[in-house]
């Protein structure tokens, strides 16, 4: 199976082949990780985004990385949260799922994960992390095509849960 790790930087630095951008339903580019991506990758990722037209919630979407390390990005847009009601766990478990599948339907073989949902989105860092690995685990088991995937964290905080929940799920 391949390995999951959790490290603190810029996701837009990440020597991976796909690199997931939290994007929102419009892919037209945002704040955030969002907008960091668009900045590193230029202005062709935004005319691709474009010609795509969108991308509903949980669902997730293929571009190239251009001037990003990453050859491709992986959009996905997560669900907001307001307060559990509104199937947003189910909807963030997708974001990992259709991301993951997506990038072994084209052969990638090491991807990396923001936080999704976890800023402007606001769904709560403990629940989040702990769908996202777990759901990048179970896709992992049944994925051999994909040797490697890192969740990217952008502060000590977030850095401290992902490598505490990635250390409990390698045994
Ligand atoms: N590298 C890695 N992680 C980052 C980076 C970066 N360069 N910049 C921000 N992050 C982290 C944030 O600290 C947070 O932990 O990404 C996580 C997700 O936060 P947001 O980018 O706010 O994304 P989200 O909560 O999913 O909200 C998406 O915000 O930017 C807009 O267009 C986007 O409307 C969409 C919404």
């Amino acid at each position: 199976m391949g390995e999951i790790e959790s490290v603190r930087g810029d996701i837009t630095r990440q020597a991976v082949e796909a690199i997931v951008n939290a994007a929102n339903t419009t892919l037209l580019g945002g704040g955030g990780v969002d907008g960091a991506i668009h900045r590193a990758a230029g202005p062709e990722l935004l005319e691709e985004c474009r010609r795509i037209g969108g991308c509903p919630t949980g669902e997730a979407r293929m571009t190239k990385g251009y001037r990003l390390p990453a050859k491709y990005v992986i959009h996905t847009a997560g669900p907001v949260w307001h307060g559990g009601g509104r199937r947003e766990e189910a909807l963030l478990r997708d974001c990992y799922r259709n991301s993951m599948e997506l990038a072994a339907k084209h052969g990638i073989k090491s991807i990396a994960f923001p936080s999704i949902s976890t800023g402007a989105y606001r769904f709560p860092i403990e629940r989040a992390s702990r769908i996202a690995v777990e759901t990048v685990r179970e896709i992992l088991g049944g994925t051999p095509e994909i040797e490697k995937v890192v969740f990217v964290c952008f502060s000590d905080g977030d850095y401290a849960i992902y490598r505490r929940l990635v250390g409990e799920m390698q045994c």
